[in-house]
């Protein structure tokens, strides 16, 4: 998500000490670039789509001067990165200026009440707080009870930062759910995203909890209760890290920040309109022939989602490696054709390549995409940002969990339109995801110690084999596929009940098999799959349910994970699996953030 910055200070040099503090933020977003400054009772403010770099040299955002200003770099969610979506946003008469990190879930209802009497400038979410600030305003409220009575208003996620030039010497901010931070230095007081902006300016932080907001002024800094405006105190905390490792928020690699961020990037992926989900399932319901197109760890979680679009909405889909797709379906496309193309980057150019091909054939193109504004969502015509964040690390971890939650919830749209699954079941699934982000939460808590562990143990395998079966087979291939990234360690990948048909005859004494086995329908067949490689001298490590005792008596080693429905197993048991090939990594020495040959983003064909 984006990262937000704001400033008071002694001197009027808002205009550089923001893009500076913006270029140390940029990895949280870089769609757009945008700085607000207060100067002579006017704000002024400078944005632009792109990278802080490009901007820079046609605005100059140096040349703003002022003791007080917000600055903003964008992960576009709710409108395409441009000039007029970039933030900080305006009121209607330039008067309060607003930055923000988030989504706000009931902006389209704000929108609606707000437009008759303001003008709207955006397609973001962001821009309802700016005028919801202008209306309380204008009733007679100062700035910090404008916002304050704004947040509660806003439903979703929030660090915001807002000026007004009615009130010269103060910014306010307010907190829920999106990070937000206060520095305290001798030449100013700021508000940031992460430590990283705050690092060279002051060591001292005061850390906002959500439901908080605070008014900064250069010589005091106070803090109240959203809900009823109570005073809040904080201690200050003394900065220990250095600038790398703050942008890693206190982890050693973006890979491990990135694995234990999914609660976070989930919890957004969720948020997203279940508007853009009715869209593509209607669309989908439509269509005679439904391919899911793309590369890599995307094109797992299209196989997942193709289990899932059978059996929870009962309509047939065929999950297409992007390379492939064109040589063998081009012949059959065509105006009934829905393709669904997953990708984080939105720019692999296998994927735009079968894209061409489809469109030529007049098929409908839907695209689930982390990056508003890629090639991939140009082509589209509809789209679903996955939220997920940038992903810094290239082997993909948080973002495969984020594109399967969303075609879970495609699944599930689907099956309310065309009635095909019961709707106790329905209901359970759907619960299920919403809990999703917290099981993820305690799945990370409970397993990391024993995946470190197990990972050392077997730090010197030569091999290892990944066996799942039914919608499992393919977080057997995600799993195999993070470990071949993360650790070239040559691996199989098998769905296990086509072990007998061939791959058993690889099997050597001592060598590690990693089961992925919850207790599914599969439970019993797979339990068969696990003694023939057993007896055959394979090092059983198993991810099981809990107190599954006839599987944790056949394993060498097991990891435990919490019950929950069957068909989003995948979403939760992948993550051990991206722990261990980090881990093991870390036990080779090699970089998890940079595997050898790979590129994050692979735009040749
Ligand atoms: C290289 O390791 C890539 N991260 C790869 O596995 C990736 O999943 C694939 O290239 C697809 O990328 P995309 O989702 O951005 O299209
Ligand atoms: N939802 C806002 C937008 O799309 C903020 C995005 C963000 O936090 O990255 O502009």
């Amino acid at each position: 998500m984006c990262g937000i910055f704001g400033c008071v200070l002694r001197n009027e040099m808002a205009g550089p000490i923001i893009r500076s503090a913006l270029e140390r933020l940029e990895y949280r977003g870089y769609d757009s670039i945008g700085q607000a400054t207060l100067s002579s009772g006017k704000i002024f403010v400078k944005k632009d789509k792109g990278k802080i770099s490009e901007v820079q040299k046609t605005l100059n955002f140096d040349e703003m001067l002022g003791k007080l200003g917000l600055g903003h770099t964008r992960w576009a969610t709710h409108g395409m990165p441009s000039k007029e979506n970039a933030h900080p946003h305006l009121d209607c008469d330039g008067n309060i200026a607003v930055v923000h990190n988030g989504i706000i879930e009931n902006f389209m209802e704000l929108r609606k009440n707000l437009e008759p009497k303001h003008k709207f400038r955006s397609r973001t979410d962001s821009e309802v707080i700016s005028h919801l600030i202008e209306d309380y305003m204008e009733e007679g409220e100062n700035l910090e009870e404008a916002t304050r009575l704004t947040a509660k208003r806003i439903k979703g996620s929030f660090a915001v930062a807002a000026i007004s030039n009615q009130e010269h010497d103060k910014l306010v901010c307010i907190k829920k759910e999106s990070p937000l931070i206060v520095g305290v230095g001798e030449e100013g007081v700021y508000c940031s995203s992460d430590m990283s902006a705050l690092l060279p300016l002051t060591k001292n932080a005061l850390i906002m909890e959500d439901g908080e907001l605070g008014v900064l002024k250069i010589d005091e800094i106070k803090f109240i209760k959203i809900k009823n405006g109570e005073s809040v105190k904080k201690e200050i905390t003394k900065i220990e890290w250095t600038l790398s490792d703050a942008m890693k928020g206190g982890y050693p690699h973006f890979t491990i920040k990135e694995i234990n961020e999914q609660p976070t990037s989930i919890r957004n992926t969720l948020r997203i309109s279940p508007i853009y989900h009715e869209l593509i399932a209607s669309k989908l319901c439509d269509s005679e022939r439904i391919f899911l197109i793309a590369c890599g760890t995307s094109y797992h979680a299209c196989i997942a989602g193709s289990y899932l679009f059978s059996k929870i909405s009962k309509i047939d889909s065929r999950p297409v490696i992007a390379s492939e797709f064109k040589d063998q379906y081009s012949e059959i496309l065509n105006s009934k054709t829905a393709i669904i193309a997953l990708s984080q980057s939105g720019e692999t150019a296998d994927t735009i390549e079968a894209l061409k091909t489809v469109r030529e054939k007049k098929a409908s193109i839907l695209s689930i995409t982390n990056v508003m504004g890629s090639s991939i969502t140009r082509f589209s015509d509809i789209y679903i940002g996955q939220n997920s964040g940038p992903e810094i690390g290239v082997a993909a971890t948080k973002s495969f969990t984020s594109q399967l939650a969303i075609l879970t919830k495609l699944a599930l749209t689907m099956a309310t339109k065309r009635n095909s699954m019961d709707e106790e079941n329905r209901r359970e699934i759907d619960r299920g995801l919403k809990t999703l982000p917290s099981y993820i939460e305690k799945v990370i808590e409970r397993v990391d110690d024993k995946v470190k562990s197990i990972a050392k143990k077997y730090v010197d395998s030569e091999s290892f084999s990944f066996l799942g079966r039914g919608i499992n087979s393919a977080t057997a291939l995600e799993g195999r596929l993070k470990l071949l990234e993360l650790t070239y360690t040559p691996s199989l990948a098998y769905p296990a009940g086509e072990v007998k048909h061939g791959f058993i005859a690889t099997v050597e004494s001592n060598r590690p098999a990693i089961f992925i086995a919850p207790r599914d329908d599969n439970h019993n067949k797979i339990i068969n799959n696990i003694m023939e490689l057993k007896s055959r001298g394979a090092k059983i490590i198993s991810l099981i349910e809990k107190d599954d005792k006839k599987i944790i008596e056949m394993s060498d080693d097991y990891i435990e994970m919490p019950q929950m429905h069957a068909l989003l197993t995948p979403l939760t048991y992948i993550v051990p699996l991206q722990l261990f090939a980090y881990y093991m990594a870390v036990e080779k020495d090699l970089d998890p953030d940079k595997p050898r040959h790979l590129a994050k983003s692979v735009t040749v064909e």
